[in-house]
């Protein structure tokens, strides 16, 4: 019987002000909704999403080493940690290394936006990303680390 696969979804800095935060840009669904839209959609599919948020990069990054206790895979929006953090790269990086794959989320076409905006460090040691779709793309994301924990799995990675 294989194990119920779980996923971390972690949110970085200033998401805890979704809804609130400039609406027009990220929507006036909150991050409470989101979280828990994503553990709804979970269960339908079979998986358990756990949830964790931080402002703090140190913080992130051991929310991502946590996932070696059990988690499957990661669902993260590190916000604009994205375009310059070297050290949660890594850290994704490394427990992809061990079998737990990640794919990044942007509610926001960070393409259609500022220059800065338009790099992402973390998304190359993802398994995949989701931009510009609102906060639908937790659901697209969600679907895609469920499959990718499946493949993983059958492959003999996970
Ligand atoms: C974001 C895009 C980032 O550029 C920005 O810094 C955020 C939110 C998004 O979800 O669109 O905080 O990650």
């Amino acid at each position: 019987m294989t194990a119920t696969p779980r996923v971390l979804l972690l949110h970085g800095p200033n998401l805890n002000l979704l809804g609130e935060r400039d609406p027009a840009t990220y929507g006036s669904t909150t991050l409470r909704d989101v979280e828990e839209r994503t553990t709804a959609l979970g269960r339908e599919l079979g998986a358990e999403v756990r949830c964790a948020q931080s402002n703090s990069e140190g913080t992130l990054i051991d929310h991502v080493h946590s996932t070696r206790n059990g988690d499957s895979g990661i669902v993260f929006n590190p916000g604009a940690y994205s375009h310059y953090s070297y050290a949660l790269r890594d850290a994704l990086e490394a427990v992809a290394g061990m079998g737990v794959p990640c794919v990044e989320v942007h509610i926001s076409n960070v393409h259609a936006r500022e220059p800065f905006r338009h790099t992402s460090v973390t998304a190359p040691v993802c398994q995949g990303m989701v931009s510009g779709h609102g906060v639908f793309g937790y659901e697209l994301a969600l679907r895609s680390v469920l499959h990718r924990i499946g493949e993983w799995r059958k492959e003999g990675r996970a």
